[in-house]
């Protein structure tokens, strides 16, 4: 895909001659408060959403520093080699790389969970929080469970899933070799335990003796031609196999739920949840009904129904 994104200006900086003081003369002394006040704009015009916020981010990473500082100390002179780090995290943002690649974590879920994330794997989105209450409340009170997340990428659903409940025998597969890296080393540095698998979906995945209690799967559901319209740190950015559901959105989702049945995969009274696309509740509840499967959704905090459960009947 070629890039359109202007070459990235670099922010103040007496050696590019970028910016000049009130006499004319370039700049050498920048303070906090400028270095964010002129990123802020250079962000903004570009675009992007939060261009306040982001600066903030990157100014206090650059500078080692909490966000409040920028604002306690905000004449603080800005030394050349700080300044030389922000200058490249501020390049790699005007190249709409994500914040949470550039910063190399993002929080997930009220647990509080801090995964590491890179360009192998979807930055974890708050839609996704809701996917893990759902299940967590459907299985409170369980003494044993055993539990699968398919397509894990960053292991975020199955490390929330696992913190929450200890006790429970959590699996995550995905396809891709360089996701599954990532999640295992957020599984260890967490020290939660989770067995992982390379896997196409169901294929190669152990079934429990009993079948799964529950099946997560935030799998791609962007529809194939829609993906080049998305935000640029999306469509650039992120792992096109963790976007791609085909030229209707829905086909990894439908060949897991294929599979779920050809398999028997699900125990009595067990359950799969799905996060869809904005406009996929009712296609995807079709689907599972089709398949025998009671669906019911759950809306985002934009009270949009974002994930759908199917849920096997009773024994
Ligand atoms: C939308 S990302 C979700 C990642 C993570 N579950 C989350 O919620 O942040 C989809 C993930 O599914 C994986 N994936 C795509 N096709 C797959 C398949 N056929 N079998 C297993 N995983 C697959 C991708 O590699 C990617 O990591």
């Amino acid at each position: 895909m070629t890039d359109s994104t202007p070459p990235a200006p670099a922010p103040p900086n007496t050696a590019s001659g970028a910016a000049a003081g009130s006499s004319g003369a370039p700049r050498s002394r920048w303070s906090l408060g400028e270095l964010l006040d002129w990123t802020q704009a250079r962000f903004a015009e570009l675009g992007i959403e939060q261009p306040r916020l982001d600066a903030e981010r990157l100014l206090a990473r650059a500078i080692g520093c909490n966000r409040i500082t920028l604002y306690t100390d905000r004449d603080r002179l800005v030394d050349d080699d700080a300044r030389a780090r922000f200058r490249e995290l501020v390049r790699r943002r005007l190249a709409r790389e994500p914040v949470a690649y550039i910063e190399g974590t993002r929080g997930f879920h009220a647990l509080g969970l801090e995964l590491t994330v890179d360009a192998r794997v979807l930055v974890p989105r708050p839609e996704t929080e809701h996917l893990v209450d759902w299940l967590l409340e459907d299985t409170q009170g369980r003494e044993h469970a055993a539990i699968l997340d398919v397509g894990t990428g960053s292991g975020a659903i199955a490390l929330a899933v696992k913190h929450g409940r200890a006790h429970f025998d959590v699996t995550a597969c995905d396809v891709s070799p360089d996701a599954l890296a990532v999640a295992r080393d957020n599984g260890t540095r967490l020290g939660l335990t989770i067995h992982w698998v390379d896997a196409d979906l169901l294929q190669g995945v152990p079934r429990p003796p009993d079948g799964w209690v529950a099946i997560a799967a935030n799998l791609p559901y962007i529809a194939t031609d829609m993906i080049a319209g998305l935000a640029p740190e999306v469509a650039r950015h992120e792992p096109r196999l963790a976007l791609d559901g085909g030229p209707d959105g829905l086909r990894v989702v439908e060949a897991l739920l294929d599979q779920i049945v050809e398999t028997d995969a699900l125990a009595p009274d067990g359950a799969v949840y799905l996060e869809i696309g904005f406009d996929q509740a009712e296609r995807t509840a079709a689907m599972l009904r089709a398949r025998g499967l009671a669906a019911a959704t759950r809306n985002d905090y934009d009270g949009i129904a974002r994930i759908v459960r199917g849920r096997r009947p009773p024994a």
